[in-house]
C-alpha cells in the first residue's frame, strides 16, 4: 500500500527512464508522451545539453542562499529581460510561488504609491493559477476551494469572454487583472489578440495593472517566447514556469521598473528559489530556446499538428467537437466525458491529459519530430475510429 497522500488519481504506470519525446515504463512498455510533465519538459525527457549543464554546474555549486550574489541567476534574469517587457526577474521554484509573489507585487505597488486601498486582483471564474490558499481562491473555482475555508479575500471574479462583466467588475479598490494569456486547465481557452489588447487598453484607462499568468503558455509553447507576443502588447507582470526548467523545478516572475521598485529588501524572499544549479538548468533552456529557428520551428509543428487534428476532426465529426489551442499547448474537446479517450489513447501507447470542458490536452514536447507527431495522429485516429463504431 502507498504511504502517499491521496490528493492525486494517479494512473497506474511507472517509467524507469525517459528520452526525448518517449517514456519507458518499468513494466517493459514505450509510450509517446505528449504530457511532458504537464507543459514541463520543454526539450523532452533525458535533453542531453540539459543533462551536461545540470552535471556541469552539480560538480562546482548547488545551493546558496540569496543573501550572496548568484551569478548564473543574474545572468538568467538578464537574459529575460533583454528578450522581453520586463525590467526585473524574482526568482522563485513554481508555479504558483510565481502567481502568488505577482500578486504581492501587484499589491505592493499600490501600497508604494500610496494607494494601499487598491489591493483586489480580478480574474477570470474557473481559471487556474495554482493550489496555494491565496492562488485557488484567485481561480474562483468551487471544486479547488471546497473545505479550504476560510475564504481568503481581495479576488473578485468575471465569467471568460464576457467583456461587459469584466467592466463592471472593476472598482476602486482593484489594483489588476489577472488571466492566463492562453487558459490551460480549464480547457486549453486561447484569450484571441483583441482581447487581449482590449485588456491592456482597459487597464491603462484603469490605472492598474495586468498580471499574465504564463506558467503554462509560456516560454516558447505558444511559437514565440510569450504567448501575449502574438498580440503584440506589453503586461506588467507575468509569472512563469514549467516550461523554464526543463523538468527542473524554476519559477519566476518578470516584472517592469514601475513594479519591481516596490519591492524593496525583505519584501519578498525564498530558500530555494533562484540557486545556482536551478538557474544553471535555466539558462541551458534558454540557450536551446534562443536559437535562431527554434520557436520558426514551434510554429510550423504546431500548424502542422492543428491541421491533422483538424482532419480528423472532420473525418470523426461525432467524436471530436473542436480542435483548441496555441502553438504546441493542443486540446481536442470531445462531445463526450474525455476519461475513456484518454485510456484508449494510453492502451495504444500515447500519453495524454484532461483538461476542464472534455478536453484532451496534449503537450509534445517543443523539439517533438514530425514523424512523431504522425504517430500520435494514427493513434488518435485509431481510437476515434474505435469510439465511432463501437
Ligand atoms: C496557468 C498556471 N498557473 C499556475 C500554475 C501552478 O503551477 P505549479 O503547479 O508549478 O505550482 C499552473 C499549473 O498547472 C498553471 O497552469
Amino acid at each position: 500500500m502507498s504511504a502517499l497522500v491521496k490528493n492525486y488519481n494517479r494512473r497506474r504506470i511507472a517509467f524507469k527512464r525517459g528520452k526525448g519525446s518517449f517514456l519507458y515504463s518499468t513494466n517493459g512498455k514505450k509510450y509517446l508522451d505528449f504530457v511532458q510533465g504537464i507543459a514541463v519538459n520543454s526539450l523532452g525527457h533525458a535533453n542531453p545539453y540539459l543533462t551536461r549543464a545540470i552535471n556541469k554546474q552539480a560538480k562546482k555549486v548547488w545551493h546558496v542562499s540569496n543573501a550572496f550574489i548568484i551569478p548564473e541567476g543574474e545572468r538568467l534574469a538578464k537574459r529575460l529581460t533583454q528578450k522581453t517587457f520586463a525590467d526585473y526577474v524574482l526568482f522563485q521554484n513554481s508555479g504558483v510561488e510565481a502567481t502568488e509573489a505577482a500578486i504581492k507585487a501587484a499589491r505592493r505597488y499600490f501600497y508604494s504609491i500610496g494607494k494601499p486601498q487598491k489591493n483586489r486582483i480580478l480574474c477570470i471564474k474557473d481559471s487556474f493559477h495554482g493550489r496555494t490558499l491565496a492562488a485557488i481562491f484567485a481561480s474562483g473555482s468551487k471544486k479547488m476551494t471546497e473545505g479550504f475555508g476560510p475564504k481568503v479575500p481581495g479576488f473578485d471574479h468575471f465569467n471568460f469572454a464576457d467583456h461587459k462583466g469584466l467592466k463592471k467588475a472593476i472598482t476602486k479598490k482593484t489594483a489588476a487583472i489577472m488571466v492566463e494569456t492562453a487558459m490551460g486547465e480549464s480547457g486549453i481557452k486561447v484569450i484571441p489578440d483583441w482581447c487581449l489588447k482590449g485588456l491592456r487598453k482597459i487597464c491603462n484607462k484603469k490605472k492598474i495593472l495586468l498580471i499574465l499568468d504564463e506558467v503554462q503558455c509560456g516560454i516558447g509553447r505558444s511559437g514565440k517566447f510569450f504567448a501575449f507576443e502574438h498580440a503584440k502588447i506589453k503586461p506588467d507582470i507575468v509569472p512563469v514556469a514549467k516550461g523554464i526548467g526543463g523538468g527542473f523545478p524554476i519559477g519566476a516572475v518578470l516584472m517592469n521598473k514601475k513594479v519591481a521598485s516596490a519591492m524593496i529588501p525583505g519584501s519578498h524572499g525564498s530558500t530555494f528559489g533562484g540557486n545556482p544549479l536551478a538557474m544553471s538548468v535555466g539558462n541551458a533552456v534558454l540557450d536551446q530556446i534562443f536559437q535562431r529557428g527554434f520557436l520558426k520551428n514551434v510554429q510550423r509543428s504546431s500548424k502542422y499538428f492543428i491541421s491533422e487534428l483538424n482532419k480528423l476532426k472532420d473525418e470523426y465529426p461525432n467524436v471530436i467537437k473542436e480542435v483548441r489551442g496555441i502553438g504546441l499547448l493542443l486540446g481536442l474537446q470531445l462531445y463526450n466525458d474525455q476519461t475513456k479517450f484518454i485510456k484508449k489513447l494510453e492502451d495504444n501507447k500515447l500519453l495524454t491529459m484532461r483538461a476542464g470542458e472534455n478536453v484532451v490536452r496534449i503537450l509534445p514536447p517543443l523539439n517533438v519530430k514530425k514523424q512523431e507527431i504522425d504517430f500520435a495522429i494514427k493513434i488518435i485516429s485509431k481510437v476515434c475510429n474505435e469510439l465511432t463504431y463501437e
